[in-house]
């Protein structure tokens, strides 16, 4: 039996079979464009937030590709940065190029990535084997077949083109739409973001090691008699810590406070400092007095520390406390000079006992461990880095070699620099 509004045509009333059909699939793929821009959303969002708790540069670049692919349903990204090189000129350089080795472009406008970073637009070509700039023999490289492509210029706030993230052939084999320009400039500028703080943020700690390193040689200069006991003691500490199983972070904060221990010595007279015999009981006292001085020289600069590396400043100027509270600068007793003062302790009498002086022999290196044990049995020092480093002294040699090697041969070039030796 037929129906009546199938013979009239009503879609008022009743909806014939087809056209309810044709309204259902209009309504899923409406629902399903939707769903699908709040996943994107959701991503974008999702980005955003591991954009500010990640700051390894290549993790959070990697994840931004991945998450790429994710949202634009592409199959390939690449991320170019722009290096420049003094020799060569700016380059566009891949970062992270899945699927592919290293890509170096020119900056200028002879590829398509390029294109995007010189225009600062957005490049969406559609077929790229008939577009001029595209470079074939990246995918006869790769056995790669590129049929569409997106590349987007990162951009930083401050308008600076940092690279171009590219993304390659769209999933269901179509161009890439306006939707996906929109999205893909959003990823870009997150990249952007990401890796202007990861720069500004390594530039930072070079700042900060090339402070400290250009104090520790300004320390080593001071005094020739001792040269190379500031980077000795600092590898020994670094060596010890690193025996008794501390962090990478835990050493980092040792090896400042190793770079930073005799800071003090700067406020020392070059009459006490570099007097070859005994000191009379006064001038030791002055000599003695270094260690307050870095005390309050890294108070005084505790505030230009990474907050991490702060418990560096307390450590360095406690290396000559006793655990009996027999040490200076402050009589602190064992409940209060942190291990990492006492391992600098051991490092620091090891050194001065084994390394050469115009007035005296090294004392062997066995002699020496022999006299700290002496001195923990009398509950002066902590016995846990004593053992550290005796349990390590084949390292220790090694160090100490390498290190005197450097130094030597730092000395010889400042020496025929100043015409001292021919
Ligand atoms: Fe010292």
């Amino acid at each position: 039996m037929t129906n009546n509004n199938e013979k009239t045509g009503n879609t008022i009333g009743f909806h014939d079979t087809s056209d309810s059909d044709s309204n259902t699939n209009h309504t899923n793929q409406m629902l399903l464009r939707l769903k699908k821009r709040v996943q994107r959303l959701e991503l974008l969002q999702q980005v955003s937030h591991e954009l500010g708790s990640e700051r390894d540069l290549n993790r959070l670049l990697d994840l931004i590709l991945n998450r790429t692919n994710q949202v634009l349903d592409a199959d390939r990204s690449t991320l170019y940065l722009i290096d420049d090189p003094s020799d060569a000129g700016p380059h566009l350089v891949s970062k992270i190029a899945q699927g592919m080795d290293g890509i170096r472009l020119p900056l200028d406008r002879t590829s398509i990535a390029g294109t995007a970073a010189m225009s600062g637009e957005i490049c969406n070509v559609e077929d790229p084997y008939h577009d001029e700039r595209f470079n074939a023999e990246v995918d006869q490289t790769s056995g790669y077949r590129t049929k569409s492509m997106l590349a987007s210029p990162m951009t930083s706030p401050d308008g600076t083109v940092v690279g171009v993230v590219q993304v390659l052939n769209k999933l269901d084999g179509g161009p890439f739409d306006a939707e996906d320009e929109q999205l893909l400039l959003a990823f870009s500028t997150m990249a952007a973001i990401a890796v202007e703080n990861a720069r500004w943020l390594e530039a930072q700690k070079q700042t900060f090691e090339d402070l400290i390193t250009g104090q520790a040689i300004a320390i080593d200069a001071r005094d020739h008699v001792t040269g190379g006991h500031t980077w000795r003691v600092t590898a020994y500490a670094v060596e010890i810590g690193r025996t008794m199983g501390w962090s990478e972070q835990d050493l980092e904060i040792l090896r400042y406070a190793g770079l930073l221990h005799d800071q003090g010595k700067l406020g020392i007279s070059d009459d006490i400092l570099l007097k070859p015999g005994r000191l009379s009981n006064w001038e030791f006292a002055l000599m003695r007095s270094h260690a307050y001085k870095t005390k309050v020289i890294l108070e005084g600069v505790k505030h230009l520390f990474p907050r991490r590396l702060r418990r560096a400043v307390d450590l360095a100027p406690a290396h000559h406390e006793k655990l009996d509270g027999s040490g200076y600068p402050d009589h602190l007793t064992a409940d209060d000079i942190p291990m990492g003062a006492r391992i600098l302790a051991v490092a620091d009498i090891f050194d001065a006992l084994t390394a050469h002086r115009p007035y005296r022999s090294p004392m062997p290196d066995q002699d020496v461990i022999g006299l700290l044990r002496k001195d923990a049995e009398a509950g002066k020092l902590d016995s846990v880095p004593i053992e550290a480093l005796a349990s390590c002294m084949d390292r220790i040699v090694t160090i100490r070699d390498e290190i005197n090697a450097r130094i030597k041969a730092r000395k010889r070039t400042f020496q025929v620099v100043q015409g001292v030796l021919p």
